[in-house]
């Protein structure tokens, strides 16, 4: 199946509606995530955060969740953004989570101004799950 198109302005004007929902009454950083499967369809997720700090849910994790809730798939682009239109890096650990679910080419949204970076290019030298595999001597 060949990759669907990404419009870009849409992918990020979807992750902006989806930080709108966020919970961050701590950071009052407000994420959405918004994620494109190799079908077309387009998933969301936006940060949950907690009281206890470190327990805090970063839209690239919601974004999963929903993926994996919704039957799964494979992500090809990923627009991160704060609300206002702007892609957001994604964070080291919501690199290693949209790793297993897009592999290293993954797009990941970098602005208008840029070419989208891939998450290859963001993550090198992953450990991912055919590392895992072959050190548990499965290939
Ligand atoms: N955050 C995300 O949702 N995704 C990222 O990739 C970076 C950080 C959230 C977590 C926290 O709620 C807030 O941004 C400030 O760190």
């Amino acid at each position: 199946m060949s990759a669907p198109a990404v419009d870009w302005a849409a992918l990020r004007a979807v992750a902006d509606t989806a930080a709108g929902h966020a919970y961050a009454p701590y950071s009052r950083l407000r994420v959405g995530a918004a994620g494109l499967t190799a079908e077309g369809r387009i998933l969301t997720g936006c940060n949950v955060e907690n009281a206890s700090y470190g327990l805090t849910l970063c839209a690239e994790c919601g974004l999963v969740s929903a993926l994996a809730a919704a039957g799964g798939g494979r992500l090809v682009a990923v627009s991160v953004t704060a609300g206002d239109g702007v892609p957001l890096a994604p964070c080291g650990r919501c690199r290693q989570l949209l790793l297993e679910h897009g592999g290293p080419q993954l797009l990941v949204d970098a602005g208008e101004a840029a070419p989208p970076s891939s998450l290859g290019e963001l993550l090198p030298g992953a450990f991912d799950a055919d590392e895992l595999a072959a050190r548990r001597g499965e290939r």
